[in-house]
């Protein structure tokens, strides 16, 4: 199958069943995205899919042919954070880390969406990571 991730075109030999999250860190070397439940209950895996957050672990990459996929590799310019990841450096807002890049991933779509959310909105927005 042919993904597009980060800008990038990738040729991956995944078979029909393999889901984005397998093929992101078992074939192409995206570590970023993490595993954790791997049933879609805590967003750790959280990436973009033209620009809306999916959790990766239950999307198939075969369905993401055709879809712009961004992970948490593709949120950086360069060396150069995103704004979002700095604030989360500076508000030490990492926890263990397990979690931060499905978090980053979800809050960047949300704050795209609506770049001033109200504390309520981010709580429910964020209530799937
Ligand atoms: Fe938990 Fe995907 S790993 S939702």
């Amino acid at each position: 199958m042919r993904l597009v991730i980060n800008g990038g075109t990738h040729d991956v030999p995944a078979a029909p069943h393999e889901t984005l999250l397998g093929v992101l860190r078992g074939r192409l070397d995206l570590m970023g995205t993490k595993l954790v439940c791997g049933r879609g209950e805590c967003g750790a895996c959280t990436v973009h899919l033209d620009g809306e957050p999916a959790y990766s672990c239950i999307t198939l990459a075969a369905a993401c042919e055709g879809v712009a996929i961004t992970t948490i590799e593709g949120v950086a310019d360069g060396d150069e954070l995103h704004p979002l990841q700095a604030a989360f450096i500076e508000h030490d807002a990492l926890q263990c880390g397990m979690c931060t890049p499905g978090q980053i991933m979800a809050a960047l779509a949300l704050l795209t969406d609506d770049p001033d959310p109200s504390e309520e909105t981010v709580t429910r927005w964020m209530s799937g990571n």
